[in-house]
């Protein structure tokens, strides 16, 4: 840890069946199993107030929520994770996964939804002091094949299939976008598999980072 100078960050990504906690949890093993000292995190939540408004945003009851109130409530959410958990995380040189962040937004409000990219790109810079994941691994896998995998029932998870489709397009046009950040996992593959692949590509930033492992 001599090396470290702050903390790194890691985010997973993609649609909902995905694979994304069953991959995030399977690093968290791994970073336990090697006393590598993480945060293990998932957006939205992770703080009392974040949970909170993760059940408003998540109830299926709230048909009439509109996509900017819903955007903000992300990004408020983000915001308090971010200023009480992640910022001193990264201060502490801890190896932090998160289930889903930032991209998710663009994904699912910015691209899919509509809503001006720049302008909530602005208000996410706000709300999280600009922190940027150092890696990002998106799951991708076709939508029907990922809804085949579980119940999916949130407020979320009911969009109709075309939408959820609109998401793996913006997902995969910014892994187009930040080649260097975003890595695309197969996710149609094995779990067995995907860990690896997750694993190795974590080590290769965590040697590039300074950590020895
Ligand atoms: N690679 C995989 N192949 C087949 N099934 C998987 C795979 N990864 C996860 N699953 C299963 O699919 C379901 C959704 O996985 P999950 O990790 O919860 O996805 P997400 O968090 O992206 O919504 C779970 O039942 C999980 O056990
Ligand atoms: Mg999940």
């Amino acid at each position: 840890m001599a090396g470290v100078r702050r903390g790194v960050f890691i985010t997973f990504e993609g649609v909902e069946g995905s694979g994304k906690t069953t991959q995030a949890q399977g690093l968290v093993d791994w970073l336990s199993e090697h006393n590598l000292p993480h945060l293990f995190v998932r957006e939205p939540g992770s703080t009392a107030v974040s949970e909170m408004i993760r059940e408003i945003l998540l109830n299926p009851e709230n048909k009439t929520m509109n996509p900017k109130c819903e955007v903000l409530l992300f990004l408020a959410a983000r915001s308090q994770l971010t200023y009480e958990k992640l910022l001193p995380a990264l201060h502490k040189k801890q190896i932090i996964v998160s289930d889903r962040f930032a991209d998710s937004t663009y994904a699912y409000q910015t691209y899919a939804r509509d809503l001006p990219q720049r302008l909530i790109a602005i208000f996410n810079r706000f709300a999280t002091a600009g922190i940027k994941p150092d890696l990002t691994l998106l799951f991708d896998i076709d939508v029907t094949e990922a809804r085949k995998r579980g119940i999916f029932d949130d407020r979320m998870e009911c969009e109709e299939e075309d939408y959820h489709r609109k998401v793996r397009e913006g997902y995969l046009k910014l892994a187009h976008r930040a080649k260097k950040r975003v890595k695309i996992l197969d996710a149609a593959k094995p779990v067995e598999i995907l860990k690896r692949e997750v694993i190795n590509n974590v080590k290769n930033l965590l040697v590039r980072k300074g950590y020895t492992l």
